[in-house]
């Protein structure tokens, strides 16, 4: 029997997955197979060739898809986010850290079965970024991908630990068995800044104030944002995050100086989104109302990061800066969308 060629994406019923079915479905030659607790919102059903509606944590459910399938490359997007991950430390663990490394030993199986290499496009997130204090994060400035990796949240330390493992699955995998086994998962990480879709809303993440306010005004519903409006970190228009995990999946190995890569696009206070936000739904209303616990986790993160290395290796380039993604993206996207409903 032959194992049919797909790209796997795990987490695919999230928000990332929902644009990134999308792209990939543009693309004649390749099919897609999805491994999500939930089933994928109707519209995206056709676009994939199978959906297993199950966990990463499923062993069994793994080896069905290891026995039918031939991946040569996976987006392994599930995982629980900052916030609801503060509430469930240890399940987040389980999820982020075992799910990741169960997914990491899967490509590792399916590169040793068919014999080749296996791309394994892993987000990551500012998330893993603790600065010590607001101060030195104004100071900092944009920081590179080597600097203040002291993550405060289980998120964060997970995501943090997972790029080692995506690093050691690559390059020291069993370094003391008699054959060489590494080599043959390629692991590749975006440290992803908050990402702002049009058509979805978040979940579960601390980054969530700046779609919220966004998506809240253009439905007309009032929005008390959990943050103070000087509270600064980077944010990126959705399709400029899917195109990223895209170029970073195509380019060749030779190409890649490091695993893991910062990308930015623009990085506005809470205050500024809220301007663009009321100039383009004037009626809206948008008030603050601090809560000091999510607002210590986004102090710990960076204003801006150093997207150096991303845009010299591979290109990354984004579409959108702030005033693109809004005028061009977000606001006409998001006015259709709710016209629609
Ligand atoms: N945006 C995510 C969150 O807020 C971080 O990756 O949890």
């Amino acid at each position: 029997m032959i194992r049919r060629p797909v790209v796997l994406i795990t987490g695919a019923s999230g928000e990332i997955g929902h644009g990134l079915i999308t792209r990939l479905s543009k693309d004649p030659d390749i099919a897609v197979i999805t491994l999500d607790l939930r089933p994928l919102p109707p519209p995206l059903t056709p676009l994939v060739q199978q959906q297993f509606l199950g966990s990463i944590l499923d062993a069994q459910m793994l080896d069905r898809i290891l026995a039918e399938y031939e991946v040569d490359l996976i987006f392994h997007l599930a995982a629980l986010l900052s916030t609801r991950s503060e509430f469930a430390p240890v399940t987040a663990h389980r999820v982020n850290v075992e799910g990741t490394l169960n997914m990491l030993d899967f490509a590792q199986k399916q590169g040793e079965s068919h014999g080749r290499p296996v791309r394994f496009l892993y987000p990551s997130s500012i998330a893993i970024y603790g600065l010590p204090s607001l101060e030195e994060k104004m100071r900092a400035g944009k920081v590179k991908e080597n600097e203040y990796t002291t993550p405060t949240t289980m998120y964060g330390c997970n995501k943090l630990y997972c790029e080692h493992l995506g690093r050691y699955y690559g390059n020291f995998y069993k370094q003391l068995a008699a054959e060489t086994l590494s080599g043959k998962v390629d692991c590749r990480c975006i440290r992803f800044p908050g990402l702002i879709s049009a058509e979805t809303i978040p979940s579960g993440g601390t980054s969530d104030f700046a779609p919220e306010m966004i998506h809240s005004a253009a439905k007309g519903e009032p929005y008390a944002c959990f943050v103070r409006p000087d509270t600064r970190i980077p944010f990126m228009a959705m399709p400029d995050g899917i195109d990223a995990l895209l170029k970073l999946a195509r380019v060749s190995r030779e190409r890649l100086t490091q695993t893991v890569y910062n990308i930015g696009a623009f990085a506005p206070s809470a205050e500024e989104i809220q301007k663009v936000t009321l100039r383009a739904f004037p009626q809206a209303t948008i008030t603050t109302k601090v809560d000091v616990k999510r607002q210590a986790i986004l102090d710990h993160w960076p204003a801006d990061v150093d997207d150096g290395a991303a845009r010299r290796d591979w290109g990354h380039e984004p579409h959108y800066d702030f005033d693109r993604a809004f005028q061009d993206y977000l606001i006409p996207t998001i006015r259709q969308l709710y016209a629609r409903r």
